[in-house]
């Protein structure tokens, strides 16, 4: 039998480095910051690290524009810096996964100033250049994400680059063998380092239909939705060729031992699951995103993990995320006392959890004065609620004015802290932080929740059952989406076991037999000793 591997049975924690821990006192995160805080991780139990960019960049995107791939952004450290860093989390049994931007670059890279130089430069294919339409404007409708035409005109050439994100973020000609080397040394620089593996930005964007046709208008669109959403992407993502390219970034990966490739991919599970790749060779972990939009009610819930379960190709290893850098916190989506039900889910679902930084901590959605914004998606689109700088305030250690993230006035305004910071949450037994920990504690010590397999019980619009089992060990979990108490228990049978964990951080070590009673917002994890679905 295959052994497990690490980013199966692990769980992955998503650092923002701006906003982790300032070492220096420029108010924005770094590197040693987190080398400083890995005692931290450690306690809570993670097994690895991603980290959002961190090479050198003109930060219109903060870092998702890169100008130089091989190298660290100054207000982040260095190669020493990043060194240490990998090496004091590889001492301490912490992989360390770093993002790879291979869809666009900065407008600043040197590759974008040499393709922009002229219409006959050598590297002028490395980026998607056409020539205006008949009537001088875009080639065609492509919409960038971040707003208006994604296509930015060089007066100097007399043509237009496209551009998926910001005009300062220039695509790649993916379809050039040229530039898929060039990105494909990136990855061997990074991984001889001993880097563990790679978040793979927008990887169903790579490559983009070669007849470069008009996406075709959305029927469902409605005014509040973002302005890219106007046109269906048929022709701009999820293209059938990317799965070639996506193999052969696979094979790179597979020149090194044990290293893993995730790729950010937003499609319906049905598409996104053909991202693990003919025979699996692939994505290892294709971001399974479907609880980030989902309405929060265990039937819904239910239902896409099932569909999820069922749509996963024969051997494909699952994966659940909650929040990331670019979507409104858990903890503001559904309420604190969701938010405690909805870690119990993710932390026992089969398939790797990523956590994002402070959701351990419930943090909340920072306010954003107009003033404060620097999200340039927000700026770009103003008061859609689009804006993601929310999610991506410094992380909030203590009570103290700059909540211990540092020691000057942060590049983001610090959250309300009276209980949602690392302190606090330490000396409160009910806290989510300790909710967190003891979860990723009994994942490690239960190859049930690790390892097992996943069985459905029971779902109506408040309660969530269902099975996790391994070896001869079967754990029931029951959620209670609702602010009602609630029974849980199996449809048939007589069973009995004991109760491991409670959402409240009370219980463990309770009997139960039959049914389990959950309080309001409670959430449980059983250990069934007799009957149960055997
Ligand atoms: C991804 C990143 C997002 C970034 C975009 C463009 O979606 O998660 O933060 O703005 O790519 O690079």
């Amino acid at each position: 039998m295959q052994r497990e591997l690490w980013w199966q049975t692990g769980v992955i924690y998503q650092i923002y480095p701006r906003s982790f821990q300032d070492s220096n006192g420029d108010g924005i995160g770094d590197l040693r910051g987190i080398t400083q805080r890995l005692s931290y991780l450690v306690e809570l139990g993670i097994d690895a690290i991603w980290l959002t960019p961190i090479f050198p960049s003109p930060m219109a995107d903060f870092g998702y524009d890169i100008s130089d791939y091989t190298d660290i952004d100054p207000l982040f450290g260095g190669l020493d810096e990043f060194d240490a860093l990998l090496a004091a989390a590889h001492a301490q049994g912490i992989k360390v996964i770093l993002d790879l931007v291979p869809n666009h670059t900065s407008d600043e890279h040197p590759w974008f100033l040499e393709s922009r130089a002229s219409r006959e430069s050598r590297k002028r294919d490395w980026y998607i250049w056409r020539d205006p339409a008949a009537n001088g404007g875009p080639p065609n409708n492509w919409l960038s994400v971040f707003g208006g035409s994604a296509w930015e005109y060089d007066g100097a050439s007399g043509q237009y680059y496209y551009h998926a994100f910001l005009a300062a973020q220039p695509d790649l000609n993916w379809r050039n063998p040229a530039v898929r080397s060039a990105i494909y040394e990136v990855m061997r620089f990074w991984f001889r380092r001993g880097v563990d593996g790679f978040r793979v930005d927008v990887v169903w964007h790579l490559i983009k239909d070669d007849e470069f046709r008009d996406n075709p208008p959305n029927a469902d669109f409605r005014v509040t939705d973002p302005p890219h959403h106007r046109l269906v992407p048929l022709y701009t993502a999820d293209r059938p060729e990317v799965h070639d390219v996506i193999a052969e970034m696979r094979r790179v990966a597979d020149e090194f031992p044990d290293r893993v490739l995730i790729g950010e991919i937003y499609l319906p599970l049905e598409r996104l699951v053909a991202y693990y790749g003919r025979d699996l060779g692939g994505m290892h972990l294709p971001f399974n995103f479907s609880l980030l939009g989902a309405s929060w009610h265990a039937s819904v819930i239910a239902g896409l993990i099932g569909e999820y379960e069922a749509a996963l190709p024969s051997g494909g290893w699952p994966n659940w995320v909650l929040g990331n850098h670019d979507w409104p916190r858990i903890a503001s989506r559904i309420g604190p006392d969701q938010a405690k039900v909805a870690t119990m889910l993710l932390l026992t679902l089969r398939g790797t959890p990523t956590i994002y930084y402070g959701d351990e901590i419930a943090m909340k959605e920072v306010t954003i004065a107009p003033d404060q914004v620097r999200d340039p998606l927000e700026k770009n689109v103003r008061g859609q609620g689009l804006g993601r700088d929310g999610c991506r305030t410094p992380m909030q250690w203590d009570r103290t004015t700059h909540a211990g993230f540092s020691s000057v006035e942060s590049w983001l305004p610090v959250g309300i802290m009276d209980h949602d910071n690392v302190v606090a949450q330490l000396c409160d037994n009910t806290s989510m932080y300790w909710l967190c920990r003891r979860l990723i504690d009994l994942r490690r010590k239960c190859p049930a929740l690790s390892l097992g397999s996943y069985g459905s019980v029971r779902a109506d619009e408040n309660l969530l059952i269902f099975t996790r089992e391994h070896g001869g060990e079967q754990l029931l979990v029951a959620l209670n989406f609702a602010g009602e108490p609630a029974a849980a228990s199996f449809p048939s049978g007589e069973w009995s076991g004991r109760l491991l964990i409670s959402s409240a951080g009370d219980r463990a070590g309770e009997s139960v037999r039959g049914s389990v009673n959950l309080r309001a917002h409670e959430g449980t994890v059983v250990e069934i000793s007799q009957g149960g679905t055997r």
